[in-house]
């Protein structure tokens, strides 16, 4: 096909029916442009493979965006996965959503358990009843990708402990989740492969000063998000030495890692909420630019291949762990303050103090609730007794009445007889 055209092309000159040369070129062009551009954009993809049969995954923000993705191609290489989700077990989206997995990856083992990261107690409801069980249980892989931000222009909400929403979500729960989850860690066997993802994002280079906390009238949505990660790359890095730190009892050298993974700029619902900053008519710009935004920012899936390059990458089985991931490998801390032992020290012991505060209040809060519930029943309760005594006093009375009133229609019905 070519070369006849091409020999048409020589014997009769360039084609009416086609554009000329130029313009190809100039079409060919832009083409090409576009190509590098969206393949430059999309990012590295993950080489590593490993066989994921028997592994057990427990991930947050496994519903959608980056983390689904995640959850989509280790469950498709055979991983169990647990989602820590805040939606209830009969949710009909969440039921929806395993099926579909299921379906798609060919796999059984994908499971949910409620962890609401807006809730302290939620975590620690869910974390400890994991810690209790003995033997302690088979945990493989840790991926937290569930994660929150205020569009920008909004303003600052807090969760119901009566914490910063971005600071609890992205970064206290998380903190609460892995203390909890310390000693299952630490004891899962020398021979286990046990690897901590903390999806980051470079907006942490701008974060302000972990020093003091975010006053209410410094707050803005992006300083509340890059403090946030900024926290977990710091607390990423000290869990790695907190793990270092314990003694095996087989004095065998600690073997879970902690991965600290940039995904790079992604297309997911919580960037679309970032770019439309949660306005209709940021929708519909979005919507009119979604060119723009399929060309520079990786889908869903090729954000999830650092991710899955830190959890399948057998080179990482002898990397101290601790380090940064992006674009599926291993790359340098843009920011010193990361490795701050005193910021770390103080980061630590403020999260718990704060949760230990919060976690006071909100039981208090709830042993009131309970104790207002108790009440309530207890008064419907004696609404009910005094309702059932009246109603049979009601019924005794309507009795009497009746009997009273029977005597008389005999006596008329003799009269009547006796006229008869
Ligand atoms: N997208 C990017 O461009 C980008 C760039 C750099 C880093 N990252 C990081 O990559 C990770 C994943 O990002 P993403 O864009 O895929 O996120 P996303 O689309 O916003 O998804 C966030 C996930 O977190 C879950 N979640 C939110 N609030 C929760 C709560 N209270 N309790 C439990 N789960 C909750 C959401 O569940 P529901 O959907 O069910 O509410 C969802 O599954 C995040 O850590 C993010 O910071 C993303």
């Amino acid at each position: 096909m070519p070369i006849p055209f091409l020999a048409s092309v020589l014997m009769d000159g360039w084609p009416s029916w086609l554009p000329g040369p130029w313009t190809l070129t100039k079409a060919g062009s832009a083409l090409g442009a576009i190509a590098v551009t969206k393949i430059y954009a999309s990012g590295a993809t993950c080489t590593a493979e490993r066989n994921m049969h028997g592994r057990v995954v427990m991930i947050t923000g496994g519903t959608s965006g980056i983390g689904a993705a995640t959850v989509y191609e280790l469950a498709k290489r055979g991983a169990q996965i647990i989602l820590l989700t805040h939606h209830e077990h009969n949710d009909a989206f969440l039921v929806d959503f395993i099926d579909d997995m299921r379906e798609r990856t060919n796999n059984q083992l994908i499971y949910a358990e409620q962890v609401d990261l807006r809730s302290l107690h939620s975590v620690r409801k869910f974390a400890t009843k994991w810690v209790d069980n003995a033997p302690p249980r088979r945990l493989d892989t840790i991926v937290l990708c569930g994660s929150t931000l205020t569009p920008p222009g909004k303003s600052r909400t807090e969760t119901p402990d009566g914490v910063e929403s971005t600071w609890q979500v992205n970064f206290l729960s998380n903190f609460h989740l892995l203390g909890i989850l310390s000693p299952a860690i630490r004891a899962q066997p020398f021979d286990r492969d046990v690897r901590i993802i903390i999806p980051t994002c470079s907006a942490y280079i701008r974060s302000p000063s972990l020093d003091k906390a975010l006053d209410k009238k410094d707050w803005s949505p992006g300083k509340a998000y890059a403090r946030s990660k900024m926290a977990m790359m710091v607390f990423g890095k000290a869990y790695q030495k907190h793990l270092d730190a314990y003694k095996r009892p087989d004095e065998l050298p600690m073997n879970a890692r902690v991965f600290l993974v940039d995904p790079g700029y992604s297309r997911t619902p919580g960037m679309r909420r970032w770019l439309t900053r949660g306005t209709v008519w940021g929708l519909i710009v979005y919507l009119f630019l979604y060119v723009f935004s399929w060309l520079f920012l990786k889908s869903a899936r090729m954000g999830a291949q650092s991710i899955l390059w830190a959890v399948m990458e057998g080179s990482l089985v002898r990397d101290k762990g601790g380090k940064v991931v992006k674009e599926c490998m291993v790359v340098d801390c843009a920011r010193k303050d990361v490795d701050d032992e005193a910021i770390a020290k103080k980061l630590w012991e403020s999260s718990d103090k704060l949760i230990e505060e919060k976690e006071k209040d909100a039981a208090a809060k709830r042993a009131r609730a309970k104790k207002r519930e108790m009440e309530k029943e207890e008064d419907k309760k004696e609404r009910e007794r005094v309702e059932e005594i009246e109603a049979l006093v009601n019924t005794i009375k309507k009795g009497k009445q009746k009997d009273k009133e029977k005597p008389k229609s005999g006596k008329k019905a003799k009269n009547g007889e006796k006229t008869a």
